[in-house]
């Protein structure tokens, strides 16, 4: 006799195909996204007027492309990788308000920023700095090109273009980095390295329909050698005493906050495109992005939290580092939405750290680049996380 499992795996193609769009943002991700915004529901609307008071949300921005892209100081060339960051920015932001509003101005100043860069960038240089720009904007590009998939105005040619410019330049840096870590050996480089340049695979893999390109990511997320990957980012557990969580401090605490923070950004990154995609990194591990972000949550608002010393290239990490303790991030509101308000596990420290964060912030919601920091830590998350995570 024949199962029934027999008959299905029989039938089923080999390859699924993806679900688009499906990098940060699914279709039911921005019908729920837009009711809150049409119904005027808050804290959803302040978000919505948030974004669309952005001088990057603007129809009328004007790309500023560039043949060479180069992120740190070689010698010889200098930085301007400014310009990617910022049209990364704006390109996601007029793509989120052309299918939140429908005016397809916006759609029109998103496919020209992605068309300019994919018809004039030939490489990203500089120093090893140039992994962190293949990691941060290409996830963020390719999330872009996602968003603005199924728009009509954008030329095929164009669109082709991008793909080439996704799938050419960002992507074998992605797998170059991940692979060799810049001839430096897997243990030398923190984790947000990696882990930008998994969240940029994935998203690449997702636009441009490469099953290859997004099984490698998957598998590096799951089981890579290097500090990135999630059963190396984990340095310790431990059982929180009254509340029987786990917290886990990963691999940047004896650094420096900013950078755990960013790590607990990025992760939600990978994991939410991973999701949308039908693959449960939030839940890998014991749910360990939830607890490393619990671990970070709780010291960023103040809480002392245990630790334990390893080693990082740059020697014995004998204490939890307090540089930067407190410092405002955007990227917590995905981790609450996900295991808070979805799952309905608790995320108290990261919600209190999100709370701080839009504290801290004007508007009293997560804003995105241009809202906070001018430099490129301002521009590391594509943000506005209370209009396109929050659930409740
Ligand atoms: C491709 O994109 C560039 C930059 O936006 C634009 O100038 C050009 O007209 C586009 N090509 C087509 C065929 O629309
Ligand atoms: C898909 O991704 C793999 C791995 O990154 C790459 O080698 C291959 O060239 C990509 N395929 C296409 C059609 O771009
Ligand atoms: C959630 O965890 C915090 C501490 O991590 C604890 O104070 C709180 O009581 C817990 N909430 C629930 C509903 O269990
Ligand atoms: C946000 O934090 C910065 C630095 O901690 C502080 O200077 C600023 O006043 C805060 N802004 C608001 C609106 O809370």
């Amino acid at each position: 006799m024949i199962s029934l499992f027999s008959l299905l795996a029989f039938s089923l193609p080999a390859i699924a195909a993806f679900v688009h769009p499906g990098a940060l943002h699914t279709t039911k991700d921005l019908v729920r996204i837009k009711s809150h915004v049409v119904n005027e529901d808050e804290p959803w609307s302040t978000t919505w007027t948030l974004l669309t008071s952005s001088s990057f949300a603007r129809a009328a921005y004007v790309p500023t492309p560039q043949k060479t892209v180069y992120r740190g100081y070689n010698g010889v060339n200098a930085e301007n990788y400014q310009y990617l960051y910022r049209d990364a920015a704006a390109a996601y932001q007029l793509a989120l308000r052309w299918l939140i509003s429908g005016d397809t101005s916006y759609a029109d100043a998103a496919v020209n920023i992605l068309s300019s860069w994919a018809v004039t960038l030939t490489a990203i240089s500089g120093t090893s700095d140039r992994y962190l720009a293949s990691g941060l904007y290409g996830y963020q590009m390719a999330n872009a090109a996602e968003l603005m998939r199924s728009y009509s105005g954008w030329a095929s040619s164009n669109k082709t273009a991008t793909t080439k410019m996704l799938t050419n330049i960002f992507a074998p840096m992605n797998t170059v980095f991940l692979e060799d870590h810049d001839g430096k050996g897997d243990y030398i480089f923190y984790a947000n390295w990696d882990q930008c340049n998994i969240a940029s695979l994935l998203a690449i893999g997702i636009f441009t329909d490469n099953q290859t390109m997004f099984d490698y990511a998957i598998d590096y997320a799951r089981s890579g050698p290097a500090n990135g990957a999630l059963p190396v980012f984990d340095i310790a557990n431990y059982a929180e005493a009254g509340s029987g969580k786990t917290l886990t401090q990963g691999q940047e605490a004896g650094r420096d906050q900013g950078h755990a923070t960013l790590d607990i950004m990025l992760l939600g990154v990978i994991a939410q495109q991973a999701y949308n995609q039908g693959i449960d990194l939030f839940a890998t591990y014991k749910n360990e992005i939830l607890n490393a972000a619990e671990y970070v949550g709780k010291y960023n608002v103040g809480y002392s939290v245990p630790y334990t010393p390893y080693e990082s290239y740059e020697g014995d990490q004998t204490v939890i580092s307090a540089t930067s303790r407190g410092n405002i991030r955007p990227g917590f509101e995905l981790i609450s939405a996900h295991y808070g308000q979805l799952k309905r596990l608790n995320s108290s420290w990261s919600d209190a750290y999100r709370d701080m964060v839009n504290a801290n912030s004007t508007s009293g919601v997560e804003g995105g680049g241009g809202n906070y920091a001018t430099t490129s830590g301002g521009f590391d998350s594509l943000g506005f996380g209370t209009l396109v995570y929050r659930l409740s």
